[in-house]
């Protein structure tokens, strides 16, 4: 009886440790999403008088999607428009459904979610675990159930899940289970974007283990700024903290460095080279907060790289993580399908012209990259072909200050 217990408890704790691996089980972001979000660029603008071409609200949504067809966005990848905070009504309806504000989304979000699909694209929507979202619009607390309806009868596609105005850390996770499973009761498949390590990680070690059975992905670190400081911050964080984050990430579950500010003000040329190289490394979903109406041709042609959007789509879906780092230079890696590799060198001199790095390639790929030789292809600053490599040589690359060369490694 004792060992007939034992037993059963054993193979429970085997079933455990196998379904602990497995994502999220929706068959949904088995790459990580792209797509296009209102915040960073557009923040909480909601006084459409005051900025009629600013401000939250349906029109701004139709004219990104309209953009996202006509300009190559969706064709090369960027499938997702999304909503975020200060889409609503300040309060509930007579039925206790969130409502769209309705100067602004005048058609309400069903209409905006059948013109997005009629161009070929996927509806993104915003809410929060708590009593209010972090602008102070209406929360899901106490509403999971109806508001995963509300949002599948909508016909939304996406839900970015903020932690804002939770009570307890308790009522926090307990949130973000049930809205997962309120997700999946609706019978749509939505993809589920949370924050919730974020919100955990100031008072405790997040079990990525557990939130990747319920989120598809999830923020750690803080919202991203339009600024090289900002993006330096984050690789830094997820540097330090790559043992814990890399080996989760897989189809169905994704570290989210939170969005792409290409195309904005905030970075240089080099910067924004770093930011897009480094996403596609960290195997990042790629959701833009930029204005599509207004953005330069380098901007567009860094953000639809087909090449980098390749390396950051690569169907292994295994994430990439730093190798090397010194004072001037840091070396990462990200092992591809067919043995294929991706490496980024990133200088993070600020001062001087561009600085030359040498390394070698026997280390690759804990040894395997370039063994016994390989084909060396660079994606970013500019598509051009390296050559090809034995195990035993070295390769040397300029590098602009704060600027990223990403490689793609192939082996022969
Ligand atoms: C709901 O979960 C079940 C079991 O995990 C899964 O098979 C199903 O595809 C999910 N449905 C949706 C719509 O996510
Ligand atoms: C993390 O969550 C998984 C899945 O829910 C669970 O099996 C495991 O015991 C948890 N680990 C810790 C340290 O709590």
């Amino acid at each position: 009886m004792a060992a007939a217990r034992w037993m059963l408890r054993w193979v429970a704790a085997a079933v455990a440790a196998v379904a602990a691996a497995l994502a999220l089980d929706n068959g949904l972001a088995r790459t990580p999403p792209m797509g296009w979000l209102h915040w960073e660029r557009f923040l909480c603008a909601t006084d459409c008088a005051a900025e009629p071409r600013r401000c939250v609200s349906e029109q701004l949504f139709v004219e990104m999607a309209d953009r996202m067809v006509a300009e190559g966005w969706r064709d090369a990848g960027y499938e997702f428009i999304c909503i975020d905070d200060c889409w609503m009504a300040p309060t509930r309806d007579k039925q206790g459904r969130l409502q769209a504000d309705p100067k602004r989304f005048p058609g309400g979000i069903r209409k905006l979610a059948d013109y997005v699909h009629s161009k070929g694209l996927k509806l993104g929507i915003y809410s929060d675990v708590g009593t209010k979202t972090c602008a102070g619009f209406p929360g899901s607390y106490n509403h999971y159930d109806l508001d995963a309806q509300t949002f599948a009868s909508w016909g939304v596609d996406l839900l970015k899940f903020d932690g804002c105005n939770s009570e307890s850390l308790d009522l926090l996770a307990e949130g973000y289970r049930r809205m997962s499973v309120a997700l999946n009761r609706t019978g749509r498949s939505i993809v589920y974007s949370c924050e919730w390590p974020f919100y955990l990680r100031p008072v405790q070690q997040p079990n990525y283990t557990e939130i990747k059975q319920y989120c598809n992905h999830w923020r750690n670190f803080y919202d991203v700024y339009d600024s090289w400081s900002s993006i330096k911050s984050i690789l830094d964080w997820t540097a330090l903290h790559q043992d814990t984050i890399v080996k989760i990430a897989g189809p169905g579950g994704w570290n989210d460095p939170d969005m792409l500010v290409i195309g904005n003000f905030g970075l240089s040329w080099d910067q924004s080279v770093t930011q897009m190289a480094m996403w596609a490394i960290m195997a990042a979903p790629l959701f833009m907060s930029n204005d599509l109406r207004h953005i330069s041709p380098e901007a567009k042609w860094l953000l639809q790289n087909k090449e980098v959007i390749a390396i950051n789509q690569d169907p292994l879906g295994k994430q990439g993580y730093q190798l090397f780092k010194d004072k001037n230079f840091q070396l990462w890696e990200r092992p591809l399908s067919d043995r294929a590799y991706a490496v980024a060198v990133l200088n993070q001199q600020e001062i001087g012209g561009p600085q030359k790095f040498t390394f070698s390639l026997t280390f690759l790929g804990n040894g395997l990259a370039c063994n016994p030789a390989c084909s060396i292809k660079q994606v970013l600053p500019a598509s051009r072909d390296c050559g090809v490599y034995s195990w035993m040589s070295s390769l040397s690359l300029e590098v602009n200050p704060t600027g990223t060369v990403l490689l793609k490694v192939l082996p022969l």
